[in-house]
């Protein structure tokens, strides 16, 4: 090859490389990050592009190149002329790919394996997913249970997933890790968050009518401020009772994310108003209590008209009894009792 063809492709091949690094570099298309799990995988991700950058820097200088050296004159339809291999050329682009290919392995496979060692004393997270809720619990804080996942920062955690009704995904983009929830299967997650911060989480696996709704909120918070909350917290289950109590199961179990109830804040659209408990109760034809229990229970009896059946989950009949009696009392009580 004469030495002005070696320029060429050499300026070709720096023109689409700096076009490809600006257009890389330039927007920033990763979130945040906030975990010690999602620096690593940062690592990952821009060796695996400057790799594949500069591959796309080569090919496209040699392809502008022969478009521009090796265009037919028009109205030739002769053939080219017959062209051997060249054994160089060919280990070579054997060779360098095979050795490419093996390292991001091995970069990947590095960075799995640590990203899923939890150390001595891991912080334990029982996430439950169901339609369309996340719930969380604390093993190791007497099960504390609370919908706003709080994490102290610095400390590896490790989630346990369980579903209750169909497949879900738990992600938080901010951590860089993701992992379904399935029924019947128990699944885990580690992640160390190094940032304080309040993140969005996220159900990236579509599950239903409320899929989209199926959010929640982490919040990165100092070891000190987390202990204090987690004292609070627990104090104030414990003491709970009355309308707490029904408060809290509708909090926990996600009943805000599908339905509007003005006593909890919540303004759902999946499901009925719940302010209109009574009145829906009378088109029933049923008492407000036995209507409202037999609704949670068996979400199919009655179908309030305007919405389809079989959206609202029939999970919430394994609620044990004390909590769905005050929930029963908690959505009565809101909707201006029985009239
Ligand atoms: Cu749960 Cu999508």
């Amino acid at each position: 090859m004469r030495r002005g063809a070696v320029f060429q492709l050499l300026i070709f091949a720096a023109v689409v490389g700096v076009i490809t690094t600006v257009t890389a570099l330039y927007p920033n298309w990763l979130p945040p990050q906030a975990s010690e799990q999602a620096d690593r995988i940062e690592y990952v991700f821009w060796y695996v592009t400057a790799i594949c950058a500069a591959i796309f820097s080569i090919v496209g200088a040699v392809l502008i190149y022969s478009i521009i050296k090796f265009r037919a004159a028009p109205g030739d339809d002769s053939d080219g002329p017959p062209i051997h291999g060249h054994t160089g050329l060919e280990i070579a682009w054997t060779a360098v790919p095979f050795l490419l290919v093996t390292s991001m392995g091995i970069f990947s496979a590095v960075v799995l394996a640590r990203n899923d060692r939890t150390g001595d004393n891991p912080l334990k997270v029982d996430v439950t997913a169901q339609q369309f809720a996340w719930s969380f619990k604390y093993p190791q804080q007497k099960n504390l249970a609370t919908t706003v996942l709080r994490l102290p920062v610095n400390r590896t955690v490790r989630f346990h997933l369980q579903a209750l009704d169909v497949i879900h995904s738990f992600w938080v983009p901010e951590f860089s890790q993701k992992q379904d929830a399935v029924p019947g299967i128990d699944t885990y997650l580690t992640v160390t968050p190094n940032k304080t911060g309040v993140f969005p989480i996220i159900c990236t696996e579509l599950c239903g009518l409320g899929h989209a709704t199926m959010r929640s909120t982490v919040i990165v918070m100092t070891e000190k401020a987390w202990s204090k909350w987690v004292k609070a917290a627990s104090a104030a289950t414990a003491g709970g009772g009355g309308a707490n109590a029904g408060k809290a199961v509708f909090d926990q179990n996600g009943c805000g994310g599908c339905h509007t109830f003005k006593p909890a804040s919540a303004t759902g659209k999946v499901g009925p108003d719940l302010d209109n408990l009574a009145q829906d109760a009378q088109k029933a034809g049923k008492p407000l209590e036995d209507f409202v229990h037999e609704s949670i229970v068996d979400p199919n009896a009655y179908i309030e008209k305007g919405y389809p059946a079989n959206v609202m989950p029939p999970t919430f009949k394994s609620l044990p009894k004390e909590q769905l009696d005050a929930l029963v009392q908690y959505l009565i009580s809101g909707s201006g009792g029985a009239k």
